[in-house]
């Protein structure tokens, strides 16, 4: 009895809010913004496994082919070189590279090294960046971010979100201090995902994927609390079905136009993982409702 209620008190959160999570990227599991996801998540109390691409990988869409033996070292000097075909950090096991595309890390996430380290268990959510440069509408089906994520949905089933932030100029895993804009995307990233599980399961709709897209960190945008989200389109709806109804509109603004507004506007596009364009009104329906306490209406 007495463990029970100390347990309750320490671990509020636990239980309900934590989960496994697999995430991945295109710039490379060296590119510091997919670290500061993972320790934000990680802090959050996620169970969290990185299985991302061994370099840079942008613009490489859906590829998935099996990884070859590297012979350079990782970006970043992050790996020795001649060192496999996959590896990881052996001080921090749950940090792996794939030698190969991003969708490829991603499987090989799913299927070998998260179940490895979650006792033969499955990933309940995959998340995807944020990647170094915004993932806005044409840009959207040669992202690897977003081909990740939609791997991780449409053939895998399993829930998934793609982020991507407009400051971009990469940097290193071990950059020091870490710069405001990676500290700053991870904690937005996190507050959605958070959001995402507190929503319940299904955490999102079957074969749907998020894509997620942050401004530029400048300006009046410097703090978390400065940033609104928006339920966005990927593709202009000109001879689309009605979107969901939102903010009086039967036509949900696109992404472009949501990050583009001035006032820190993060735009939420539900995006269909069969071919990465905008998902149908009940399926944006269902991501409105579980997200209406974080969403606002652009002015
Ligand atoms: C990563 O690759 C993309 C596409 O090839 C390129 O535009 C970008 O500059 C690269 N980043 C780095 C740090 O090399
Ligand atoms: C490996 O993990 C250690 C401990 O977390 C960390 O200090 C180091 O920067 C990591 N290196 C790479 C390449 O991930």
């Amino acid at each position: 009895m007495r463990a029970q209620v100390l347990l309750v008190g320490l671990f509020p959160a636990l239980g309900a809010r934590a989960i496994r999570i697999l995430m991945s990227n295109d710039d490379g599991w060296g590119e510091l913004y997919v670290r500061s996801f993972f320790h934000a998540l990680a802090a959050a109390e996620h169970d969290v496994v990185l299985s991302a691409p061994a370099e840079n990988k942008s613009g490489s869409s859906s590829l998935d082919i099996e990884p070859s033996p590297r012979k350079a070292p990782c970006q970043y000097d992050s790996c020795a070189a001649n060192s496999g075909p996959i590896g990881r950090n052996e001080t921090s096991p749950r940090l792996n590279w794939v030698n190969s595309f991003p969708v490829t890390s991603m499987r090989f996430g799913i299927e070998l090294t998260g179940p490895q380290l979650w006792n033969g268990e499955a990933p309940e959510l995959a998340v995807t960046g944020p990647n170094v440069g915004s993932n806005l509408f044409l840009q959207v089906p040669f992202s690897g971010t977003v081909g990740a994520a939609s791997f991780a949905a449409k053939n895998k089933k399993i829930p998934a979100i793609a982020f991507s932030g407009a400051s971009s100029g990469n940097l290193a895993f071990n950059t020091s201090p870490e710069p405001l804009r990676s500290t700053l995307y991870a904690e937005l990233a996190t507050t959605l995902t958070n959001a995402v599980v507190a929503s319940g399961r299904p955490f999102l709709p079957e074969d749907v994927f998020l894509n997620v897209n942050f401004p530029k960190v400048e300006g009046q945008c410097t703090q978390a609390s400065q940033f609104k989200w928006v339920l966005s389109r990927i593709n202009i709806g000109v001879f689309s079905d009605k979107d969901t109804e939102l903010c009086g509109k039967t036509r949900l603004p696109t992404e472009t136009s949501v990050v583009g507004t001035d006032g820190c506007f993060i735009s939420i596009s539900v995006g269909d993982a069969n071919d990465k364009t905008t998902a149908a009104a009940d399926k944006q329906a269902i991501v409105a409702k579980k997200l209406q306490s974080l969403l606002t209406c652009l002015p």
